[in-house]
């Protein structure tokens, strides 16, 4: 995680990771809970029911997606549906093969290895990894110099579940070794509705069904958001004595946090803004966007262009960033004759 001065947008801090007690009080422990990705759900589903029948390890498999859309809950669920350990870790966090050999020697049969943020796996780390995956051994070498000598270590067959903002990053090799590749999908209103209600009754809110819609509409399809706005509506439904969150309850909640109607935030707006009124509507390189608006380029990149994208503000284009006519719109602006050629 960047570090905290640095983030500056709200979305960004309501989008954090974190594995505290508060995020695990809303994770659902079972696909019964798991709301929405069916398509996904249905896969995992039919690998797990096969794997425990067989008696096998579960296949090794890859989610990939924006962050806050459930790659890690997803982790745990099979963990348990293979009533197998978790072990938790991510790809930063490898910097040797020891590391990773450490980490592999202690798994027992059919434990799930999660590698959050797999992309960030050092290269050298990654080679070894593919034994590991393919052939459940990995080859070291201990020493240096003459007595240099590679030690062939076998491992117990394991599960690897990997989690990656960024598919892009990761190496066709490793890729190709997940036998399922998953990417989650920013979720639907009525799927965040219902995450929102569960969650509220996990808090002991009481909440109405168009107080849990208001905020479905504003968490950029993102179960993480969600939860999260619902406990600042939660605080502020506690702090000035209201009796239930009701609709209007929410919105003078969510106007405090300066999220619009159609959850952009501040550093949304202000990426169309940039691009519009200083490169008048683009194209233009989205490290250029980062640094106009002061942001860093990898949190533009994951947290806030796929959902601009998706929403149709932001289009992208071998030459750059292209601001829409729907971006044009958000921004209270009229694209200009240039910016329309580009469209022509
Ligand atoms: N499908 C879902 N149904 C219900 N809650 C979800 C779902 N996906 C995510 N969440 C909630 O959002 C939070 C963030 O999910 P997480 O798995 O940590 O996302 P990721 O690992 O993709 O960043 C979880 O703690 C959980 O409470
Ligand atoms: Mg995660």
């Amino acid at each position: 995680m960047s570090d905290g001065a640095k983030v500056s947008s709200i979305p960004q801090i309501l989008n954090q990771a974190s594995n505290d007690e508060r995020e695990q009080t809303l994770r659902p422990h079972d696909f019964l809970d798991f709301v929405g990705q069916s398509k996904t759900v249905d896969r995992l589903k039919i690998m797990t029911g096969a794997a425990v029948k067989r008696g096998e390890a579960l296949s090794h498999i890859l989610f990939c997606g924006p962050p806050g859309l459930g790659k890690t809950t997803l982790a745990m669920i099979l963990g348990k549906e293979m009533n197998s350990n978790v072990r938790v870790t991510s790809g930063p966090v490898i910097e040797r093969a020891a590391d990773l050999a450490g980490l592999l020697t202690g798994l027992e049969r059919a434990d799930i290895l999660f590698i959050d943020e797999i992309h960030r796996l050092p290269r050298v780390v990654e080679e070894y990894l593919y034994s590991a995956m393919e052939d459940f051994r990995i080859d070291i070498m201990i020493d240096q110099g003459p007595n240099a000598r590679s030690v062939s270590l076998s491992i117990p067959p394991f599960t690897l579940v990997g989690a990656t903002t960024r598919t892009g990053l990761l190496s066709a090799p490793l890729r190709s070794r997940f036998t399922l590749q998953s990417r989650l999908d920013y979720y639907s209103a009525k799927d965040l509705c219902q995450i929102i209600k569960r969650s509220a009754a996990l808090l002991n809110l009481q909440i109405t069904e168009d107080c849990a819609l208001e905020i479905a509409n504003r968490s950029r399809g993102t179960p993480r958001i969600a939860n999260n706005l619902l406990r600042f509506v939660r605080d502020f439904t506690q702090q000035k004595l209201f009796p239930i969150a009701d609709q209007s309850v929410a919105r003078d909640a969510l106007e405090m946090l300066e999220i619009d109607r159609d959850g952009l935030d501040d550093m949304d707006k202000k990426i169309l803004t940039t691009i519009g009124q200083n490169y008048n509507g683009g194209p233009v390189g989205l490290s250029t966007v980062a640094i106009a608006v002061g942001e860093e380029i990898q949190t533009v990149e994951d947290v806030h262009e796929p959902y601009l994208i998706q929403e149709g503000y932001l289009q992208r284009t071998q030459q750059g960033r292209v601001l829409t006519a729907k971006g044009w719109q958000k921004i209270g602006l009229a694209a200009t004759t240039n910016n329309q050629k580009t469209f022509l």
